[in-house]
């Protein structure tokens, strides 16, 4: 009876804010919704239901939570740090222009470290460089492309680097269109392969901190779909506490395991 009340509920999920949770771990799905049950005081999945029918706003707070937005510049600093003293390298070797996926790329912290980084790599050559993030959070990626952020996306980030790439405007910061320029941004489910597998091929995906919370089939046929649109010998960067698991650990060699760096194997 309960399971079903709870299948109910991710259907309606589903429908209307487009996050499916037969595809996430069912157990921190259930953790998140608990959140919010506890906070409207919603006793069953039911009664939660019946809530989210009326209250679009607790709607839109549902989708906060499931999603968790969590990110900022230079996110794992040395993760970057082995990017641009290392993988770029390689990557410029071979290709004029560089591009680059962020998958998951929240509200685009990442995506413009990246940008932020090979910008200074290009400073005296004349290659170029291309970001795509996508991300199934239409609000994100809406903040993503306006480039306004506030002190918590700075924890990692050096004042030299806050001066350098920001302008101050009251309590906010407006990134420099310099670093903008390359980056752009796409509302996209991972989920949804043919628009994935028609984005064209990359240099470099990056997909941190969203795998964990997918079930580990999903996960395969994510990681699946990333070996399809990385160019020959393209890298695949995860987050920390992310690895490969399954027949998916046969396609790539670890480059470097702390920093969660892995390179396709080509059949
Ligand atoms: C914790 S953030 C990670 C942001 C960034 N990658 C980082 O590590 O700092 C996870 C992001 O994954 C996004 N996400 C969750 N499920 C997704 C899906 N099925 N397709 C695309 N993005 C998804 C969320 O909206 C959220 O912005």
């Amino acid at each position: 009876m309960v399971d079903n009340d709870y299948q109910f509920l991710i259907d309606y999920i589903k429908k209307h804010i487009s996050i499916d949770g037969n595809l996430y771990k069912e157990r921190p799905f259930k953790r998140r919704i608990a959140v919010r049950m506890r906070y409207t005081d919603q006793k069953s999945y039911r009664e939660y239901l019946e809530y989210l029918r009326y209250n679009q706003a607790e709607m839109m707070k549902l989708k906060d939570t499931l999603t968790i937005n969590v990110t900022r510049f230079f996110r794992n600093r040395e993760t970057f740090d082995f990017l641009g003293d290392v993988i770029f390298k390689d990557i410029v070797r071979k290709n004029q222009k560089v591009r680059i996926l962020s998958a998951g790329c929240s509200t685009g912290e990442e995506p413009y470290t990246l940008s932020m980084i090979l910008k200074n790599f290009f400073r005296n050559s004349d290659g170029d460089y291309e970001i795509v993030g996508i991300d199934v959070d239409a609000d994100a990626i809406e903040k993503a492309k306006i480039g306004i952020y506030s002190d918590y996306s700075f924890m990692e980030l050096k004042h030299s680097e806050v001066a350098r790439y920001f302008k101050k405007s009251g309590q906010h910061y407006i990134l420099d269109e310099d670093i903008k320029r390359n980056v752009d941004f796409i509302i996209m489910d991972i989920k949804e392969s043919d628009s994935l597998l028609t984005m064209g091929k990359f240099d470099l995906i990056i997909c941190r901190n969203i795998l964990i919370y997918f079930s580990k089939d999903f996960q395969e046929s994510i990681i699946s779909n990333f070996h399809k649109i990385l160019k020959q010998n393209g890298y695949l960067v995860l987050g920390k506490v992310e690895i490969l698991t399954g027949y998916v650990k046969d396609m790539f060699e670890t480059i470097n395991r702390k920093e969660r760096v892995f390179r396709k194997i080509d059949y």
